[in-house]
């Protein structure tokens, strides 16, 4: 059913295209994402967005569409930002490159409050990255909106086309969600998004592409993880849940996450490896290096403990994908490595051994997945925690030592949040080690001791965030409990930086 009036975003390479399908997904349509090549497998798509991208339309490499197969859908079709510029190159006008790049807030002023732009205010605050302005206008073209300058930033063609130069997906355009409501008001029947279709259409998935064979699958106790576990048992597929034991779990993880999987009813098998880990990571304080080493050994030592299996699951999610794309394979430029994209999990995957049945969600889609696949509030609503666990939290080198400090710190912490009814409220939040010593006095001793850094973040979907104005009796609480229990610190800080340009965790 899912092909049916579905809006199809085609992907031209922004970094945010998913947020377009999420936005959509949010205002109840269901919402799918092709590379633009893909447009003859659309099927019957009721809506078409075009998405932003990196190139310029003059690039020798720039992607292009096959214009007279869009327009034979015969549905609205919006185009972003490139999108816009690809649709006014079609319909005859002009792309040039803007005097400089226009990068950040900017204002709408729509010329009509009708269509696109119904019930938005008279001025509005939108959301601009681009380098090239489209110029030329055909004589088919309507100018919907200008900016603060009077250059036009949406525009229409005949009764179906539309551009707007803007990235409504974004938070920052402050009405562009009602911009991208408006535009699929525009089309008919669209079909509706529901997590339990969804999960419908990610079971029968998951069935077609295991099929006899055996998977197996990482568990760490996190949301993600555990929502594809249930989601591998439901499916009813042949399949192992391992747990790897890595000694950098936050204090008495393993425990909780034994207790939590025998509540669910999937039996796990755990391989304890802390030893290893912290062998090999010995020395190393590099910290792709160290996301390297730890991404690789828990790939040997989870393949160890599966023998021959044949496909590997993994609880990989969009924000993950994204942000350890690399130039090469993908149009989103390389932040960090994140755990499940180590060269040897990218080489599994050329031979087709990996199953991301969660790639294409955000973490709140994944827990409303989990809720409808019956895992209870707690374990679902627990916090993000990273693969490579705490050592992106322990800047510099790794030891049981550093790692020890930042379990008793952290689970200080959080108990408060609890306490305080703020764990719920925040997105996420921990204790880390910063690795510097300073001078201090216990009782009446000189200390030279480390310092720990509370960080706590609000965020919708990981790929920003902002600093939690945590109570102030909270964090001194928290200080003070840290600072008479744990030893070896002397001084503990508040991190007050939001992604970006810092980013959630440390490393
Ligand atoms: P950053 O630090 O990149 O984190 O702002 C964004 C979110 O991703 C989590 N994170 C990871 N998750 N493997 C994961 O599965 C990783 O290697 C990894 N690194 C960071 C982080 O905890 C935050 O929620």
């Amino acid at each position: 059913m899912e092909e049916m009036n579905h809006v199809a975003v085609l992907d031209f390479g922004s970094q945010y295209t998913q947020l377009i399908v999420r936005r959509v997904r949010e205002l109840g349509c269901f919402a799918k994402l092709y590379k633009p090549e893909e447009l003859s497998r659309l099927g019957k798509p009721g809506a078409i967005i075009l998405s932003g991208g990196p190139k310029s339309t003059s690039d020798s490499d720039a992607p292009d569409l096959d214009f007279a197969l869009l327009d034979s859908f015969g549905v609205p079709v919006l185009g972003v930002c490139y999108g816009m510029q690809l649709l006014n190159l079609k319909f005859g006008g002009t792309v040039e490159p803007s005097e400089k790049r226009e990068y950040g807030p900017a204002e709408l002023i729509p010329e009509s409050k009708e269509g696109l732009f119904k019930d938005l205010s008279e001025r509005s605050q939108i959301w601009m990255s681009h380098s090239d302005t489209v110029k030329n206008l055909s004589d088919d073209t309507t100018v919907l909106a200008v900016n603060q300058h009077g250059t036009p930033v949406s525009l229409a063609w005949g009764e179906r086309f539309f551009g707007i130069q803007f990235h409504p997906e974004v938070t920052h355009s402050h009405e562009g969600t009602q911009v991208l409501k408006n535009f699929l008001e525009l089309a008919t029947d669209l079909a509706e998004f529901r997590i339990e279709d969804m999960k419908q259409e990610l079971l029968s998935e998951i069935r077609e592409q295991v099929g006899e064979r055996q998977v197996v699958c990482g568990v760490s106790g996190g949301v993600d993880s555990t929502v594809l576990a249930v989601l591998l048992k439901e499916a009813g597929v042949n399949m192992r849940a391992i747990f790897v034991d890595h000694g950098l779990m936050r204090k008495d993880e393993g425990i909780e996450v034994r207790r939590n999987f025998e509540r669910m009813g999937v039996p796990i098998e755990t391989v304890d490896a802390s030893e290893l880990f912290f062998g090999r990571l010995e020395g190393v304080a590099e910290p792709e290096k160290k996301r390297e080493i730890i991404g690789n050994l828990f790939v040997d030592v989870f393949w160890d403990a599966v023998g021959d299996a044949e496909l590997l699951a993994q609880g990989t999610l969009y924000p993950d994908v994204i942000e350890s794309a690399s130039n090469e394979g993908s149009k989103a430029s390389k932040i960090k490595t994140h755990h499940n994209r180590v060269d040897r999990i990218l080489e599994l995957q050329k031979q087709g051994k990996v199953l991301e049945p969660l790639a294409e969600l955000f973490k709140d889609e994944v827990r409303e997945l989990g809720l409808s696949l019956g895992i209870e509030a707690d374990i679902v609503n627990r916090h993000p925690f990273p693969g490579p666990g705490l050592a992106v939290r322990c800047p510099g080198v790794v030891d049981r030592k550093r790692v020890t400090i930042i379990q008793e710190a952290d689970a200080i912490f959080i108990s408060k949040l609890r306490e305080h009814g703020w764990y719920d409220k925040t997105w996420q939040a921990y204790a880390c080690l910063i690795p510097v010593k300073t001078v201090g006095v216990k009782g009446d001793e000189r200390s030279y001791e480390w310092a720990v850094g509370l960080r706590a973040v609000i965020s919708e979907d990981a790929m920003t965030a902002d600093w939690v104005e945590l109570p102030y009796e909270i964090l001194r609480e928290t200080s003070h409990l840290i600072l008479n229990n744990v030893p070896g610190v002397n001084r503990v800080l508040y991190d007050v930086s939001t992604k970006p340009p810092a980013s959630i965790e440390w490393e």
